[in-house]
């Protein structure tokens, strides 16, 4: 066939394949021809979704492209393929346990980084989350979303075969490495955006351009904001390019224009090289935001489900090892189509932030009241069976009180109401609240105020320590606990954000750096405090008692069946309002976790622990038989007694 012609069956995308692949060994050959074969189905429908009939003129060029990843993808990670493929729940085993940092912060340097591999396994991480390390515009950049160069490591962290290199140490410790994808946008900087002010119409259509405000005010009327405070609108004047430019977030991120193929293979490319590089885990960042439609808030399309279906084939096709795991933070009704419903299942994202959940856990610890994250966790349609749920108590973003309505109307509560409290209590401005958290983005529209700060100080140990009682720095410590544990046994890959194995609190001098002023989000990204870390050996200290609380319930958690993520957690009738109570049923195993969400003792009656017999509780090895009591916070893993 002559290279210009287009291949729109199977057979002939097959062997043009088969002929690209000539020179490789035979069983590598079969192997990817297999694949091809299985996912090339879904790589055109996600196409045809996206692009219509341009499809199959776009189909064969990924193809191709896909191909080209693997013939550059090294011996080593095409064996991880297979060893994947023999075991394709390993993400969704009970002794998963990730962990996110940036790299400056937590290691210096990616050297730094793979000096540290032994602290990350001595936890019992399996999974790392390097937040963005790619080439960053010049400061600011959004702590690394404002990527100038998807091919190259941002220079004072190392380079890219820095970056190959630490992905195979932490391979050889059982960890995978996590990168951030960020495919909404782009650096203003970026040689795309670049070539587009320079004139290139090819790469002008790369981004979305009006010559004035007619359009973009129209779109704007359906847009919610999400930086009201430092980067208001959806628009940017841009001088070079003599127009407005798309810019959800910052005035120098540029939105990519995904309804341009062109942009779609450069992705293609990307996952391709970044898989080759040995990175097992792309975060899709924003990928809610993907596709623009007027009218609507331009999220959650249905295109950006098509899309990532496709990016997906080609990823399973060049480099099955990969996940995927989606960035979006959105009601739980627009949650599950990232995990895969209808025809998309089981082929877009293999992982998905719990946003509810998180919410949920903070909401019900100020409230004392496991009512409404039972309501709400109980309306969660169940995900695909091979997919997990990211859970996680913190993270580098803020906190955005995302209540619903309809689910507070449950309880009797008011949405907006409780969302008020929540961002009085978690400022602290809640009398008798000892959350020390910060106000981020008011919007005076909205009345939203979402919280920053870390997971200690939200929980009131930073008050608790300056009031030196030792009952109070007791409770802020089992609140600390408690919120992972709800988020170590709901079922998923628990993320730990860094330094909540020290309970470290608010970072004082997180506005000291003049770019990072405006943005608190920084009160919870400290650098990693070293020195801190070592008093985990020391009996007696806070850092001890946290680090090995979470360290035990990581290691029980790695032997319990029922916490497979692809079993679903069930949510039992809060008989007692105060606690939060969910079933988790396995074929082999049944858990049931109790929680006390409140700092005074409370009951569970034996007759509302769905399991016969004799019980234990997992985490401490513990009989608990008869009615369940249960002290401050505290919180069991009930499980027949062998
Ligand atoms: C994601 C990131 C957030 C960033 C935004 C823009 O939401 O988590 O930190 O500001 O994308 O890239």
């Amino acid at each position: 066939m002559s290279s210009g012609a287009v291949r729109t069956d199977l057979g002939a995308v097959l062997a043009a394949a088969a002929a690209a692949l000539a020179g490789e060994p035979e069983h590598d050959r079969t192997v990817l021809l297999a694949r091809l074969e299985r996912h090339w189905p879904d790589l055109l429908d996600g196409l045809t979704q996206a692009y219509g009939d341009r499809a199959t003129e776009l189909a064969p060029r990924v193809v191709d492209l896909a191909v080209a990843g693997f013939l550059a993808r090294p011996a080593e990670l095409r064996l991880l393929d297979l060893r994947r493929h023999v075991e394709p729940d390993w993400f969704q085993s009970p002794r998963m346990l990730g962990y996110a940092a940036y790299a400056d912060r937590f290691g210096g340097d990616l050297q730094g980084v793979a000096a540290k591999v032994p602290y990350l396994a001595e936890l019992g991480v399996t999974y790392l989350h390097l937040m963005p390390l790619l080439a960053p515009r010049p400061r600011p950049n959004d702590g690394g979303y404002a990527v100038m160069d998807y091919r190259a490591v941002r220079p004072e962290l190392g380079t890219m075969a820095d970056l190959s290199e630490l992905a195979a140490t932490l391979r050889a410790s059982g960890i995978s490495l996590t990168l951030d994808l960020v495919l909404n946008h782009v650096a203003a900087e970026h040689a795309w955006a670049r070539r587009a002010v320079a004139g290139e119409q090819r790469y002008r259509d790369y981004f979305h351009v009006f010559p004035d405000r007619t359009i973009p005010g129209l779109f704007e009327q359906a847009l919610p904001e999400v930086f009201p405070d430092f980067a208001p609108g959806s628009f940017s004047w841009d001088e070079g390019l003599g127009g407005w430019v798309w810019t959800t977030f910052n005035t120098w991120q540029w939105d990519l224009n995904w309804h341009n193929p062109d942009v779609f293979c450069e992705f293609a490319d990307l996952v391709c090289f970044l898989a080759n590089a040995g990175v097992e885990c792309l975060r899709l960042d924003a990928i809610a935001f993907l596709w623009k439609r007027m009218g609507t808030d331009c999220q959650n399309q249905p295109e950006v489900h098509a899309l990532t279906q496709a990016l997906r084939a080609v990823a399973r096709i060049a480099a099955p090892a990969v996940l995927f795991k989606a960035e979006a933070i959105v009601g739980p009704a627009q949650l599950a189509p990232y995990l895969g419903t209808g025809p998309h299942t089981g082929k877009v994202s293999d992982l998905a932030y719990h946003n509810s959940l998180m919410v949920q856990v903070w909401s019900s610890l100020a409230a004392r009241d496991a009512r409404l994250v039972t309501a709400a966790l109980r309306r969660f349609p169940p995900k695909p069976s091979a997919t997990s749920w990211a859970t996680y108590v913190r993270c580098h973003d803020d906190i955005g009180w995302a209540i619903d309505d309809g689910d507070a109307a449950m309880v009797g509560w008011d949405g907006w109401a409780h969302r008020a409290f929540l961002s009085d209590f978690y400022s602290g401005r809640f009398p008798g609240s000892d959350a020390r958290g910060l106000v981020f983005q008011e919007n005076a529209a909205t009345g939203d105020r979402r919280i920053s700060g870390t997971t200690a100080s939200l929980a009131g140990l930073e008050v608790a320590l300056e009031s030196g009682d030792p009952a109070h720095v007791d409770l802020a410590v089992r609140r600390h606990l408690l919120a992972h544990l709800v988020v170590l046994g709901f079922g998923g890959l628990p993320v730990l954000w860094m330094g909540d194995e020290l309970a470290l609190r608010n970072d004082g001098g997180w506005a000291d750096d003049p770019d990072h002023a405006e943005d608190n989000r920084w009160v919870h990204r400290p650098r990693m405090p070293w020195e801190v870390a070592e008093r985990r050996h020391v009996q007696g200290t806070l850092e001890h008692r946290v680090w090995h609380g979470l360290r035990s319930a990581v290691r029980v958690r790695g032997r319990q069946a029922a916490l497979h993520a692809a079993v679903e957690s069930e949510l039992l009738d809060p008989v007692n309002p105060a606690v939060l109570a969910f079933a988790r049923r396995a074929p082999t195993q049944t858990l049931v976790a109790l929680h006390n969400m409140s700092e005074h003792p409370q009951g569970w009656p034996r007759w509302a622990v769905p399991l016969d017999g004799p019980l234990v509780d997992a985490l401490t090895g513990t009989p608990r038989d008869d009615d369940i009591a249960l002290g401050p916070y505290a919180v069991v893993w009930l499980v027949p007694r062998a």
